[in-house]
């Protein structure tokens, strides 16, 4: 009875607008996959870490890891987060009953959280996703083809037309790590994306494509800091973030 974490880091992350893939990017001057690692390795629930490294720099994720308290291997990841996770998932073996699969880009995710999913896991939910509550007000919106320009010579912006304001009540912002157990994320994996692409469900995480295949996916409180960091404002938060820790 093992957990196996595997941890997404071959993403180029060009939205940051580095010269280097975003796990490389230091917070506080460590590299993003080492916070995230350690994260992981901290929480006393994983056994073991597998990284997705890009094409290429698998060496280099290791030198980037540096030493860890469990042990950590590193594969290469595919051309969509979805290929690396089952790349990943190639080095889960019969005695790895849980999986977290975990983004690199949320360094800060605090080793109670990914206890909580863990646990709520070997709690009999096979399959678990930590979120929060939505604060900002989402609407649901199509193009509409105006794009006037702005005053002042700036380039012209798409406009949009609102459909209608969702109950976001009822909505969460959805963090990893998700935690599965192994045989029905393996499962998700063969079988989840064709059955989400044939009934046109969003599966941009693991979950979704659990949920494709009809099985329930259960849901803990989330926690701020394990915000994902995509542009460089995200990357100012969790440089403050980690100063304040
Ligand atoms: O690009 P984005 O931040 O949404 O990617 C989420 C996570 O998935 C990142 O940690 C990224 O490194 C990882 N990823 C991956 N393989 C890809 C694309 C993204 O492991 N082909």
């Amino acid at each position: 009875m093992t957990t196996l974490a595997i941890l997404t880091a071959a993403g180029s992350g060009t939205r940051l607008g580095r010269e280097i893939p975003k796990a490389f990017v230091d917070v506080g001057g460590v590299p993003m996959i080492a916070l995230a690692a350690r994260g992981l390795a901290a929480s006393g629930v994983v056994d073991a870490v597998v990284i997705t490294a890009p094409p290429g720099r698998s060496a280099d994720m290791v030198a980037a890891v540096g030493p860890l308290s469990v042990p950590c291997d590193v594969v290469e990841g595919g051309a969509t987060r979805q290929a690396s996770v089952a790349a990943g998932l190639g080095r889960a073996d019969a005695a790895t009953d849980v999986v977290l699969v975990h983004d690199a880009a949320r360094p800060l995710a605090p080793p109670a959280l990914v206890e909580r999913v863990v646990t709520a896991v070997r709690s009999g939910r096979s399959a678990v996703v930590p979120g929060l509550p939505v604060t900002d007000t989402i609407k649901r919106v199509v193009p509409d083809g105006g794009s006037p320009a702005a005053p002042g010579g700036e380039s012209a912006q798409p406009v949009e037309r609102v459909v209608d304001t969702l109950d976001r009540t009822a909505l969460r912002a959805v963090q990893t790590p998700q935690g599965f157990d192994r045989e029905l994320l393996q499962r998700a994996h063969a079988e989840g994306a064709a059955r989400a692409a044939a009934e046109h469900l969003a599966a941009t995480d693991d979950a979704g494509l659990v949920e494709a295949l009809g099985v329930p996916v259960h849901m803990v409180r989330g926690d701020a800091a394990a915000l994902k960091i995509t542009t460089a404002h995200d990357l100012a938060v969790a440089e403050l973030l980690l100063e304040g820790r």
